[in-house]
């Protein structure tokens, strides 16, 4: 199975180092694990930006990144064995572990956490955070904080300055190395045999649910523990709804099915959505605004290379959609004013894409100084234009109603352009038609 090297991680923390000041901490906790009902859990997904400074993949830990530190710069508190417990739920890596498997410097019981850490804040300046995820580290900050200040009178000196984490280390996960590039195109080729899957066992009769499974199938076989998000398998009107989760519906002929399902390996994700006719077939209809979504993919993706805008692939695509509606007499008017109104948001209301990698909506400012950013090489977006109209839009022509159609691809930055990382995912219409037959 493919993984990020030790070294790799290791590279990470030493950037991060050098690029905060040399009397800060930086101050990282794990996700929670999570209980469904009495007695079971969630399967335990480790918080992004833990997982992508250490590797380690266990609940109650706190990762600590100390610069210019003598007894050692990367400290991790963390479970320790527990040889009873670990008959019920599992190894641990304990802090021996840590060490030798994780390179941590440093490794400390998570139960020594209140004793420890006011040492190890005292006399540093500045606290970077995560500001957006942490709440529960907030409150025990103040607690170590406290526990510095009750001690100034001897000379201890607590931080002074918070400062979030997210600027720079979202920055950093933005640009993928080729390490995180295998992942990840290895997550879209599993997700890729699962589309595949489900477009060849869709039929009448069956439900969306059955697809789903399809779709869980080939995840599971290719290694993949999670999905990325949850599978969403639309047919009919209902892939007019965004996020549609129920999948439950029977599969009716003339209808499409809108899915969109990807896997995670290695807590990178892939995101992909393909729309296919039930019965294999696209009606005249279907395949009018299904030509329009398509031509919409094909010219945002014509964007992507790097000194290209983020906005411009969106701007396309609202390009290729308003004058495609506007053919189907769907949006009446003019082109560029339709546009200016935004009179397309009524039937594409969402962006064209979103940065992926560990997160399904991946992080990265999309706006420098108010500017859509400039794209470069190693950036993953995903190029995700769609159609919905509505099934009781009665300002259009019945035979429309109900029609939803998203295709979305994966695409990384080159050094020259772009490349499709999702292309092995059938989206021409004569592909899909023959795949299905
Ligand atoms: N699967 C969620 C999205 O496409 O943004
Ligand atoms: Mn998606
Ligand atoms: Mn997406």
């Amino acid at each position: 199975m493919l993984t990020i090297p030790a070294k790799e991680f290791a590279q990470r923390r030493s950037f991060l180092l050098t690029h905060i000041e040399q009397d800060a901490v930086v101050i990282i906790k794990a996700a929670n694990s999570c209980e469904r009902n009495e007695g079971v859990e969630y399967p335990f997904r480790q918080e992004s930006n833990f997982y992508y400074l250490s590797g380690f993949c266990e609940p109650e830990a706190l990762l600590v990144l100390i610069p210019n530190r003598v007894e050692g710069q990367f400290i991790l508190f963390c479970r320790n064995r527990d040889p009873a417990l670990e008959i019920w739920t599992g190894l641990r890596a304990g802090q021996e572990g840590a060490i030798k498997n994780y390179g941590a410097d440093q490794a400390f019981s998570i139960t020594e956490l209140d004793n420890i850490m006011p040492q190890l804040l005292n006399g540093r300046s500045t606290i970077y955070l995560l500001m957006a995820t942490q709440q529960g580290l907030q409150q025990q900050l103040v607690g170590w904080l406290n526990v510095i200040r009750e001690k100034m009178r001897q000379h201890a000196k607590p931080p002074q300055t918070f400062k979030a984490l997210e600027p720079i280390i979202h920055e950093m996960r933005l640009y993928k190395s080729s390490n995180e590039l295998a992942i990840m195109q290895y997550a879209m080729d599993i997700s890729a045999k699962a589309h595949i899957r489900a477009m060849q066992e869709c039929k009448a009769g069956l439900y969306e649910y059955t697809l789903d499974a399809a779709l869980e199938y080939e995840f599971r076989k290719g290694g993949a523990r999670l999905v990325a998000y949850n599978s969403i398998v639309a047919s009919g009107a209902n892939a007019c709804i965004l996020h549609y989760q129920e999948n439950n519906a029977q599969l009716k002929s003339g209808d499409l099915v809108m899915i969109d399902a990807g896997c995670e390996i290695a807590c990178y994700a892939s995101d992909i959505s393909r729309t296919f006719p039930v019965n294999g077939k696209f009606s005249a209809e279907q395949k009018a605004i299904y030509e329009i979504v398509l031509a919409a993919n094909l010219a945002a993706i014509e964007e992507v290379m790097p000194g290209k805008r983020y906005q411009d692939s969106h701007n396309k695509a609202v390009e290729v959609i308003t004058k495609g509606l506007v053919e189907l007499g769907i949006l009446k008017g003019n082109v560029k004013t339709l546009i200016a109104n935004q009179a397309y948001s009524e039937f594409y209301m969402h962006s064209t894409g979103h940065w992926l990698g560990l997160d399904v909506h991946d992080v990265g400012a999309y706006l420098i100084s108010g500017k859509s950013r400039l794209l470069a090489e190693g950036m993953v977006l995903t190029i995700e234009p769609g159609i919905y109209i509505a099934p009781d839009n009665m300002q259009v022509d019945e035979c429309w109603r109900g029609i939803g159609v998203r295709i979305e691809d994966n695409v990384v930055v080159t050094a020259t352009g772009h490349k499709v990382m999702t292309d092995n995912t059938p989206k021409m219409l004569a592909d899909i038609e023959r795949l299905m037959a």
